[in-house]
C-alpha cells in the first residue's frame, strides 16, 4: 500500500504539472481526490491494515493528499496568471496610433462680434437682459407709441399667431418689459432675434438680429446718448471713427436720430464700399418718449432716457466686408471657417 501510495504522488503530481487549462486541472482533481479517485480507494482498504501498519499508512495517506492538494492549488494560480497574460497580450494597446481627428468648430461670425459689443456694453456698466421672441402686440408695438393702423406697421410686417400675439419685429418690446419690472436707474442692453415678413435677398432676411438698448435715471440727456454710443463706435471701429447724428423718426423716441459712421475706406469720399455717400448708416437711436415712460410708469418729469437699436447682421457685415446676408444662415463651413 505505501508503494501505492507513492506511485500515485509521483504520477499525479506529474500528470498535474502537465494540465493545460483549468478544466484539465480539475479533471485530475477528482480523478485522484474525488469520491470515486485513486487515492480515496486506497483509503478504503485500510480497514484490512494491521493496528501497527494503519497509523503509518494513514500518515503517508494524509501527506499524499495534502501534497496533491498544494499541486492543484498552485498549479490553479498559474494557469489563472497565464489565462490574465494571454488576454492582456491580446488586448494590447499600442499608445504610439494616432488619435482619432474631431473637427473642432468656433464661434459664428455673428456671435464673435455680438460677444464684443456685450463687452463694450458691461464695460459701461450696462446690463444684459432677454426677452421673448414670441411677443404680444402690446410689447412690440402698442406700447411703444405704434397704435394699430399707424404706418410705421407697414415697414414692420410680421409672422401672427393671432391678433394680439406675434413674432417680434424689434427688440424694443424689451424696453417695454424691462421698464415694467425695474424702476430707475435702468442701464440694459438686450441682444436677439426678430422676424419679418421680407423676401430673402442679399440685405433681408426674415430672421435677423438686433440689440437693443435702453438707459433712464434722472437728468439723462442727449449728451449722455451722444457719449455713450461715440464710445460705443470707437470701441468697436477704433479710436479715429468718425460719427454723425442724422435727424430721423421713431415713433418711440424724440427725438429720433441715426447714427452713421464716416466710411473707413474713403474716409467720406464716397466708395463703392459706401454706395458714394461717404457715410455708413450704423443704428437709430433717441430719447425715450414721455408716453412710452408713462405707460411704463414711470414720471416723464422726474426721469429721461434714451434708448437705441443696432442691427447685428449689418454690423458683422461691415467688420467683415461680407456682402450678402444670406452666407450667415447657410452654415456653409467654407464660410463659416473664414472667420
Ligand atoms: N426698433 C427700431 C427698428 O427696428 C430700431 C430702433 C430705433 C431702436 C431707435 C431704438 C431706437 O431703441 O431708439 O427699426
Amino acid at each position: 500500500m505505501k508503494e501505492q501510495l507513492e506511485a500515485i504522488r509521483s504520477r499525479a503530481a506529474a500528470e498535474l504539472e502537465q494540465a493545460s487549462d483549468p478544466q484539465a486541472l480539475e479533471a485530475l482533481r477528482v480523478k485522484y481526490l474525488g469520491k470515486k479517485g485513486e487515492l480515496t480507494a486506497i483509503l478504503k482498504q485500510m480497514g484490512g491494515l494491521s493496528a501497527e501498519e494503519r497509523p503509518v499508512i494513514g500518515q503517508l495517506a494524509n501527506e499524499v493528499r495534502a501534497f496533491l492538494e498544494d499541486v492543484i492549488s498552485r498549479r490553479a494560480a498559474s494557469l489563472k496568471a497565464a489565462e490574465l497574460e494571454k488576454k492582456l497580450e491580446a488586448e494590447k494597446l499600442d499608445v504610439t496610433l494616432p488619435g482619432t481627428h474631431r473637427e473642432i468648430g468656433h464661434k459664428h461670425p455673428l456671435t464673435v462680434v455680438l460677444d464684443e459689443l456685450k463687452e463694450i456694453f458691461i464695460g459701461m456698466g450696462f446690463d444684459i437682459v432677454e426677452g421673448p421672441e414670441v411677443e404680444y402686440d402690446y410689447y412690440n408695438f402698442e406700447a411703444l407709441n405704434i397704435p394699430k393702423n399707424h404706418p410705421a406697421r407697414d415697414t414692420q410686417d410680421t409672422f401672427y399667431i393671432n391678433d394680439n400675439i406675434l413674432l417680434r419685429t424689434q427688440t424694443s418690446s424689451v424696453q417695454v418689459r424691462v421698464m415694467e419690472k425695474q424702476k430707475p436707474p435702468i442701464r440694459v442692453i438686450s441682444p436677439g432675434r426678430v422676424y419679418r415678413s421680407d423676401a430673402v435677398d442679399a440685405t433681408h432676411s426674415p430672421l435677423f438680429h438686433q440689440i437693443e438698448g435702453l438707459v433712464v435715471d434722472k437728468d439723462v440727456t442727449f449728451a449722455d446718448l451722444k457719449g455713450t454710443l461715440e464710445i460705443f463706435v470707437k470701441q468697436l471701429y477704433g479710436e479715429d471713427s468718425v460719427v454723425r447724428f442724422r435727424p430721423h423718426h421713431f415713433p418711440f423716441t424724440e427725438p429720433s436720430a441715426e447714427l452713421d459712421v464716416q466710411c473707413f475706406h474713403c474716409h467720406g469720399e464716397g466708395c463703392r464700399l459706401c454706395k458714394g455717400e461717404g457715410w455708413i448708416e450704423l443704428l437709430g437711436c433717441g430719447m425715450v418718449h414721455p408716453k412710452v415712460l408713462l405707460g411704463c410708469n414711470i414720471d416723464p418729469e422726474v426721469y429721461s432716457g434714451f434708448a437705441f437699436g443696432i442691427g447685428l447682421e449689418r454690423l458683422v457685415m461691415r467688420r467683415y466686408n461680407i456682402d450678402d446676408l444670406r452666407l450667415f444662415y447657410e452654415n456653409d463651413v467654407r464660410f463659416l471657417k473664414q472667420f
